[in-house]
């Protein structure tokens, strides 16, 4: 049986029940929660559930049809119509309702006018080889066994950690082996994960500032003393960890979080030396490093870990689907075997039937061709994006970071971040505020605005460029 909704009605309230029940489904419809198009449940069915009289339930829908909301259909029941069909009589509704129809008007208004969102984490679906992956899927489910449909294997299917082994060590030149991999659900799971195995509560963790607010909040959430540490040009001052005592240190090296400069091969080695003086860990997330445009690959930092201190981050959001939620840890072995027993007391958080798929996809080749597919993808639309920059805004912004990755910082100088994003919007443009991935907010310059570019083509990134040019420049 369909339930569909299941509002709180006052007995004692002096508001009769059909019309509580007419308000609620009233509500629901304009804030979106039960969109157009669907059918209510039978007047029987509904009466069943809430315990209520058939004909109170079809009091309250006659009301709704008779506003508009809903339309009645042969053999169909009521269907409920798109807001802007609401007939006529809605002009005749009682002051309060028209108030908040015309609320929720002005509330949806700004998405709908938004053509160009520069929202980072987007990536280009368009290209995503659907076909392939349904096939996957299919295949991940018709040899159905136990560890398919069961909690499956708790550090992650095998064959999948193999690929990956494979993988990281073609592209980011580490030697591990599958059974030094955990698979999480994405990034702060994975974090989250190691603060509990670690136990890393009441100790002190270093981060980069700016850096990453979503690692950040799980760790600040978990308990760990958190101590900013800072960047220079060429990334994190080794000086300024040296003198922060800590026992952990989160880092972005291949492309740091969010100003995107890249960690030099001599201080990846310093800090290494750091963490093998002070026998410390460095948990090094490596999110996007598929994805580089002008400059030639640096091995990752844990392919230069000879002391085994690095605990290696990858996931699958930026290189495949965020939808996967698909992350993995590679645990140096000694920490491994310290953690083994406690692993065991922890479920594997991937859907299994997921990590099945993604095993096919990946071992079928589709992975690496789709990557390399990516790559000159965004590598076009990372080309688009600076040419329109140097010609629509010119020396007025500097571009910060824009080597690798899906993001940019743009630096538009003299101008307020709040006119900017303000502006921008009115003419249609989405751009963000960075200023949550510093400590302290305020310190984030106030002509420092975010640009993600995944989730647009050249063409709506030149277009978009184009606009933001009127919008902050145009007398
Ligand atoms: C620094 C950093 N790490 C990791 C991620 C990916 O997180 P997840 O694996 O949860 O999608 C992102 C994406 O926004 C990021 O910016």
């Amino acid at each position: 049986m369909k339930l569909g909704f299941t509002p709180l009605l006052d007995t004692s309230s002096s508001t009769p029940i059909y019309v509580q029940l007419y308000q609620y489904i009233r509500s629901q419809i304009e804030n979106g929660s039960i969109g157009p198009g669907t059918v209510l449940t039978s007047i029987r069915q509904l009466a069943q559930h809430l315990s209520i009289s058939k004909n109170t339930v079809e009091t309250a829908y006659q009301q709704l049809l008779a506003e508009g909301y809903i339309q009645s259909r042969e053999r169909n029941g009521y269907i409920v119509l798109p807001l802007e069909q609401l007939s006529e009589s809605l002009e005749h509704h009682t002051a309060a309702s028209e108030a908040s129809e015309s609320l929720h008007k002005i509330a949806a208004a700004p998405s709908k006018k938004i053509k160009y969102d520069f929202k980072y984490g987007d990536i280009e679906l368009s290209r995503f080889p659907l076909a392939h992956w349904k096939k996957c899927m299919i295949e991940a489910l018709s040899h159905p066994d136990i560890n398919v449909l069961g909690y499956g294997d708790r550090q992650g299917h095998e064959g999948l950690r193999t690929e990956i082994a494979d993988m990281v060590f073609q592209s980011r030149g580490i030697s591990c082996k599958p059974e030094q991999i955990v698979l999480c659900a994405g990034t702060q799971h994975a974090v989250s994960l190691l603060c509990q195995l670690l136990q890393l509560r009441e100790k002190t963790v270093g981060i980069e500032d700016p850096g990453y607010h979503g690692v950040r909040t799980v760790l600040r959430n978990h308990g760990c003393k958190l101590v900013p540490v800072v960047l220079e040009k060429d990334g994190i001052s080794l000086e300024s960890l040296r003198a922060s005592g800590v026992d952990t240190v989160y880092v972005t090296p291949s492309h740091q979080f969010p100003l995107g400069m890249v960690l030099p091969v001599q201080k990846r080695l310093q800090l290494l030396q750091w963490a093998a003086d002070t026998r410390s860990y460095i948990i090094e997330d490596d999110y996007d490093s598929e994805f580089r445009y002008n400059s030639k690959p640096i091995p990752s930092l844990k392919a230069l870990d000879r002391q085994e201190r690095v605990i290696y981050l990858g996931t699958f959001s930026k290189s495949f689907l965020p939808a996967a939620r698909l992350s993995y840890i590679i645990f140096p072995p000694e920490l491994l075997h310290d953690i083994q027993d406690e692993l065991q007391n922890y479920s594997q958080a991937v859907s299994p039937i997921i990590q099945q798929a993604i095993w096919h996809f990946m071992r079928r080749g589709d992975y690496a061709r789709h990557v390399r597919r990516m790559k000159r993808l965004y590598q076009a639309k990372h080309k688009a994006l600076t040419a329109a920059i140097s010609l629509y805004l010119n020396e007025r912004t500097e571009m910060i970071g824009g080597d690798s990755g899906l993001h940019i910082l743009l630096d538009v100088k003299g101008k307020s971040r709040s006119s900017l994003i303000d502006h921008a919007a009115r003419l249609g443009c989405k751009v963000y505020n960075p200023e949550r991935h510093w400590l302290d907010p305020k310190c984030c310059p106030d002509s420092y605005i975010m640009i993600g570019f995944g989730g647009l083509s050249e063409e709506e990134l030149i277009a978009g460029i184009k606009l933001l040019n009127k919008a902050w420049f145009s007398a």
